[in-house]
């Protein structure tokens, strides 16, 4: 193999964010920008030499180039064997499994997650280590500190094509490489995990759902397992085949971007059950028959409900949910007498609790649920765990959550963006909200909202004691309110700010109020203390979930 060693330069800004490098396609396709990146991740695996790597993506525009670039770079940097997905597609949660079922040392999976795709659109780049989850912050950071010293990358010449198109070994460049079914090993994971007799027998009573994909990767995993291995009628998978640019739409599962799916749920002669998966699958939403479930209330239910899936029959050891998701999931944990865990926001901070073993079922109020199966939020794990109960209680998506709410009291919750503020912007209010917090604990707003406690989140990891700070600003009220602002991380325009809304009511006849009036004086107490309209000159958030 002729190994060339390009010279380069570091570019500014290869920082990986809450998940993975992610960029517009255009910085991606710069030459070099991607090969800088990669050599980075690999001089900061010195132990790389003759070691199995997972390599796949969300399909989205620029995959199959970039997995070719990674391949050869593979070779002449030593690694011995790389199993790829057919067509260079594994979900983020798929990817996650074949680490752990195969044992690898790690994988890199392309994807930008719910961001848009095609040549307009986003790319990204992230690692994952051989717990199957996403690389620690130190790694990370050391990738970083790594893509600003690099003055050269080696990648195996030009060789001839590589068929991702058929199962089986191969060799490239000299290098081992098997392409791989990307659903395979996954589906053979989720019939460990639930009941697919019971699931069956449900869809042979005639229930019906609808499962949007947003023509994303998602598809051929919901078209296997749903439709070909549970029953589910052809047709029940819509937008099922993944496309370069998602048809033009947001991939991402919430009310504002699968208004298609809410739409036919809200219908007369709604089917039973919708759901839809991001990008790279790993977010879910659900929804009942006009009824959509919050992300948090999700993890709640599934956490409150676990032992009657056979995965989970032995109870869970504790739940892990980040710090803006609402408590609803704590609530349960106080009940069942496990702890409730509360990390910054990001699923590697995930990954130690799980490996411990301290936390079976974690979650983000952003659309992500998942579990101690594999170490990446999962999108279609959580579909077939609200599947699972419904079969096994009979009820329906909303009388589940209703007999939760019943029993726990509800969290009315809401998140508000404000996507595209520039980035100056966005930060000076942070700074300015952060200079605030002294002092503000003890003032009444009103309403009952009594500020108990003011800061800025920092998280202590339990398990291996490192620190992450500013994680967010919380104000946190008497009687379990709180609002929480932070800036995203995974943005490629300008900042987004994100307003986290929660206020908790325990009595049952005030359970069916519109989530946005519940929370109206919150609402109002985060513009006054953050000047949100003031600084940024909008008038409203641009996406409300
Ligand atoms: C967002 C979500 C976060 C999630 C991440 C990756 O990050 O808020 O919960 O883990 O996407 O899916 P953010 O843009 O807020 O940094
Ligand atoms: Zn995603």
């Amino acid at each position: 193999m002729k190994i060339q060693t390009v010279p380069t330069q570091a570019f500014d800004g290869q920082r990986p964010g809450t998940s993975g490098l992610r960029r517009k396609v255009a910085v991606f396709r710069q030459p070099h920008y991607l090969e800088n990146f990669v050599q980075a991740l690999f001089d900061t695996l010195p132990d790389r030499e003759g070691k199995t790597l997972v390599l796949g993506g969300d399909g989205r525009f620029h995959n199959r180039e970039a997995i070719l670039v990674i391949l050869r770079m593979a070779a002449a940097n030593g690694i011995g064997r790389v199993l790829v997905g057919r067509g260079g597609l594994l979900s983020t949660p798929a990817a996650s499994a074949v680490i752990r079922q195969r044992g690898a040392y790690g994988g890199i999976i392309l994807s930008a997650s719910h961001n848009p795709g095609g040549p307009e659109g986003d790319f990204g780049i992230k690692y994952n280590i051989g717990n199957g989850g996403p690389a620690p912050e130190m790694l990370t950071e050391a990738i970083h500190a790594r893509t600003r010293t690099l003055t050269s990358y080696s990648i195996a010449a030009r060789p001839a094509v590589l068929d991702l198109d058929h199962l089986g070994p191969t060799t490239f460049c000299e290098m081992a490489v098997e392409v791989i079914d990307p659903v395979a090993d996954y589906a053979e994971l989720m019939q460990r995990l639930f009941d697919f007799d019971a699931m069956r027998a449900w869809f042979a009573d005639g229930h019906r759902i609808c499962f949007d994909a947003m023509s994303a990767v998602g598809g051929p995993y919901a078209r296997t397992l749903l439709e070909e291995m549970l029953g589910a009628s052809a047709g029940s998978v819509i937008n099922g085949i993944p496309l370069e640019d998602f048809g033009g739409h947001h991939p991402d599962p919430n009310p504002a971007h699968a208004g298609a799916l809410i739409a036919t749920m809200a219908a007369p002669h709604a089917p039973d059950f919708g759901a839809a998966s991001d990008g790279d699958a790993d977010r879910n939403m659900i929804v009942g028959r006009n009824f959509v479930v919050t992300p948090s209330d999700s993890l709640a239910v599934l956490a409150a409900n676990a032992t009657l899936v056979p995965g989970y029959r032995d109870g869970l050891a504790g739940i892990a949910r980040s710090m803006p998701t609402s408590c609803a999931a704590d609530a349960v944990a106080r009940e069942l007498g496990i702890p409730c865990y509360e990390t910054p926001t990001g699923w590697k901070f995930f990954g130690n609790l799980l490996d411990a073993g301290l936390a079976t079922l974690c979650g983000e109020e952003s659309y992500g649920t998942g579990s101690n199966h594999v170490r990446e939020k999962d999108g279609l794990w959580a579909v077939l765990f609200w599947l699972n109960l419904q079969a096994a209680t009979g009820l329906s998506v909303e009388a589940l959550v209703r007999r939760h709410w019943a029993r726990f009291g509800r969290h009315y919750y809401s998140r508000h963006d404000w996507e595209a503020i520039p980035a100056s912007v966005a930060e000076a209010l942070m700074a300015a909200l952060r200079e605030r917090l002294d002092g503000l604990a003890g003032r009444d707003f009103g309403d009952g909202l009594r500020l108990e406690q003011a800061d800025d989140f920092a998280y202590l990891d339990p398990v291996d004691h490192s620190e992450s700070r500013h994680q967010g600003v919380r104000l946190l009220f008497a009687g379990g309110a709180r609002i929480i602002f932070r800036l995203s991380g995974t943005g490629t325009e300008g900042a987004t700010l994100r307003v986290y809304l929660e206020r908790y009511e325990p009595d049952p006849a005030r359970h069916d109020l519109p989530a946005q009036a519940v929370l109206a004086p919150l609402i109002a107490i985060a513009d006054e203390l953050a000047a949100i309209r003031e600084r940024t000159g909008m008038d409203a958030p641009t996406v409300v979930t």
